[in-house]
């Protein structure tokens, strides 16, 4: 299946199965903003979940905490997001659709990287197991060609970038003749810059009204609350302080699906450390970060670090976790050295002290900051598409069939198991919500009987639930079950009371948090 079909039936899958649904949508929708249905919930709280726990139980010097998303609006000038928290946009003149500047080049930039990967894949393919990659990338006067191409326009975006050039990423734009790829024209406006925080007033009346933002990142409520946590939970640095919470920003171009929200959520921990220390934990985050990532199996091959060409303006080192998505390698996540820069800036802006008294430098300076930023809509879709599986199995009558099946790894699944009755008659389902009745209080358990066997399991392969067991009418004899298992779809009768223990060593976290030690 090519990737662009593989994404399209991810959104329709998403949909069909109570995952995700797009807001308002009888009101036709709103643009970049998503509801999660009855499934997506639970897999998004066990998302959150995995990263919370992860963070707060795992490492005994990062505590959490939970800030309003109002906050002063004197915090964002500080932050330097009222000035500097800008896009580079740019109109179609003929289609008057609005894009990203540099996400017009990035796109071109993909285009060649794709035409290198494809050029090498030819090559796989035609040499076999014979095949060097690292000499054929080196020789191919193809490869070579279009490389450099890239590292070429690579370069000038990202001198155009650091130094905000706007007039620089037009001319780049026309000079690779980047056309709209909905007018096809290259009719384009000049590049300007667009501030992505949304803003409301607070207050009753007109004169005594506040301007005041939805956070655009949930970072700024840990900073401010920097003295708060310190002294009451007495902290020594390094500490770190956790947080989930929504943040908000008016992207401009706001496409593939869940990847670019307008309203999305954050999991992001500020760690707090002595100075001039801070490379050594921005390595040790690093680690720590791709470490979780692959610690669900995904496939160690699709993830890659992306070091920042343009550093934002508060990091002194920053790189991304990519992820293979299947529209390419993308940022799931951001590792930053922030230095002093919020807390020193929080300091200046609110007259307040915010420093450290350090026993045993006996000094007091202001901490610098490593955070590790991931967005948890992201995540979900990475979640979702390492794990949506179009089977050929046997289709029972001689002929094929096709299972679609959710391969979540089993402590995220929403539901992580189905209680089937064969029939609903002869206190079959008595039984099974008998079953429920015992199980409930350890997993998530759904109880189903309408329709055959075979079409439950696949409903139930369709939003990763990974058993399923069913009770016949020898389980009114012996107490046995059928359990059957979604990856392999192997089925085998075990004791009522061997249920608990077979699932709860897959369900449980812990498994994960082992492959984290
Ligand atoms: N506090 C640092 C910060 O906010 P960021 O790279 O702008 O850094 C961190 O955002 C993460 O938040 C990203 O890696 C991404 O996962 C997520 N994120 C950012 N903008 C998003 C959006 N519009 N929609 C969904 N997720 C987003």
């Amino acid at each position: 299946m090519n990737q662009e079909d593989l994404f399209k039936k991810l959104i329709a899958h998403s949909k069909e199965y109570g995952f995700i649904f797009p807001s308002s949508e009888i009101y036709d929708g709103l643009g970049a903003v998503y509801d999660y249905g009855q499934n997506g919930v639970e897999l998004k709280n066990n998302i959150k979940k995995y990263w919370w726990e992860s963070m707060v139980l795992l490492n005994e010097n990062v505590v959490g905490i939970d800030s309003a998303i109002f906050m002063h609006p004197t915090i964002w000038k500080a932050s330097g997001h009222v000035d500097a928290f800008n896009d580079p946009l740019i109109d179609n003149k003929d289609s008057k659709k609005r894009y990203r500047a540099d996400a017009l080049i990035e796109e071109e930039l993909a285009k060649i990287e794709g035409k290198i990967e494809k050029e090498v894949e030819k090559a796989r393919g035609r040499f076999g197991a014979s095949f060097d990659e690292k000499i054929f990338r080196e020789t191919n006067p193809r490869v070579l060609e279009n490389q450099q191409k890239w590292d070429a326009l690579h370069n000038r975006f990202a001198a155009a970038l650091n130094n905000s050039d706007l007039g620089e990423l037009k001319q780049i734009i026309e000079d690779n003749e980047i056309v709209c790829p909905i007018s096809g024209t290259r009719n384009w406006t000049e590049v300007r810059q667009f501030n992505l925080m949304f803003s409301t007033e607070m207050g009753s009346t007109a004169d005594s009204s506040l301007k005041i933002y939805l956070r655009p990142e949930t970072a700024q409520g840990i900073f401010v609350n920097y003295l708060n946590v310190q002294k009451s939970g007495r902290m020594k640095i390094p500490f770190g302080i956790a947080q989930i919470g929504k943040a908000f920003r008016n992207e401009i171009v706001a496409r593939q699906f869940i990847f670019r929200m307008r309203e999305f959520e954050q999991m992001e921990m500020q760690f707090f450390v002595r100075p001039g220390t801070e490379l050594d934990w921005f390595e040790k985050w690093k680690e720590t970060r791709i470490k979780w990532h692959k610690a669900l199996g995904f496939g160690d091959s699709n993830y890659r670090f992306h070091v920042h060409e343009k550093l934002a303006h508060y990091a002194n080192a920053a790189v991304d976790i990519e992820f293979k998505f299947p529209f390419g390698f993308k940022e799931v996540e951001g590792i930053h050295s922030r230095t002093d820069f919020d807390l020193s800036q929080h300091q200046k802006y609110s007259g307040k002290k915010i420093q450290y008294f350090d026993p045993e430098l006996n000094e007091s300076y202001v901490p610098y900051v490593v955070e590790t930023s991931i967005g948890v809509d992201r995540m979900f879709l990475q979640v979702l598409s390492a794990s949506y599986c179009e089977e050929e199995i046997d289709g029972g009558d001689g002929g094929k069939d096709t299972r679609v099946v959710l391969r979540l790894p089993a402590p995220l699944a929403p539901v992580k198991l189905a209680v089937m009755p064969l029939i609903k008659k002869d206190g079959l389902p008595e039984k099974a919500r008998g079953i429920i009745d015992e199980l409930k209080f350890e997993f998530n358990c759904q109880y189903d009987e309408k329709d055959s066997i075979g079409k439950r399991y696949r409903r139930q392969d369709a939003i990763g639930t990974p058993f399923c067991v069913t009770v016949d009418h020898q389980t009114m004899e012996d107490d046995t079950v059928t359990i059957r298992y979604r990856d392999t779809m192997d089925q085998e009768r075990v004791a009522i009371d061997q249920v608990k223990s077979i699932i709860a060593g897959q369900v449980n976290l812990k498994r994960l948090f082992e492959k984290l030690m």
